[in-house]
């Protein structure tokens, strides 16, 4: 079975700003850009992003795009998202539909989303993300704004959000 270190080789990745590892994978350059109130965008990209033991948090943050998640291999990850009306969701994304996991995920635009590695060396999943990534589009979560924002789930805002200078690992 291939570990994290084989996929981060076999893939290509590199550290995310968010936490783990990713490669885009695909961008929709054969057709035109849509218009978004933010500019230009694809119609459509993707990425392989990778959660290891050693980089086990995707932290909080918030796309303007819909994003579909699908895993692809190794442990579950646990997924929390805050929606813009202050309702908490959770789903776990993973192999195993005994235990509840889900194979794919669709996040809406505009969700804070933080995810973590539940068990096992690595999860290992894509992301298909339309109108395509834009840094301009993403939001790393503060911890005092979001706590903010979600006053009722400051202790699992705090727990997921990305330290500014730290390491980009936290308990899981
Ligand atoms: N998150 C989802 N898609 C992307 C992407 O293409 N690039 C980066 N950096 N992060 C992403």
């Amino acid at each position: 079975m291939p570990t994290a270190h084989d996929w981060i080789d076999a893939l290509g990745l590199e550290p995310h700003v968010e936490g783990g590892y990713f490669r885009r994978t695909f961008q929709a350059d054969h057709r035109p850009p849509i218009p978004t109130d933010r500019g230009d965008r694809f119609t459509l990209t993707s990425i392989h992003y990778l959660l290891t033991r050693e980089s086990p948090v995707g932290h909080w943050h918030l796309n303007r795009s819909d994003i579909l998640h699908f895993h692809h291999h190794g442990g579950p990850i646990t997924y929390h998202l805050l929606h813009p009306d202050g309702r908490y969701a959770t789903a776990v994304l993973g192999q195993d539909p005994g235990r509840g996991e889900v194979l794919t995920l669709a996040v809406p635009g505009g969700v804070w989303k933080a995810s973590h590695l539940v068990a096992g060396d690595h999860g290992l999943i894509s992301e298909a993300v339309s109108p395509g990534f834009d840094f301009a589009d993403m939001t790393l979560g503060r911890p005092d704004e979001l706590s903010a924002l979600f006053p009722d789930h400051e202790a699992l805002v705090r727990r997921y959000c990305r330290r500014p200078d730290g390491p980009d690992t936290s308990a899981g």
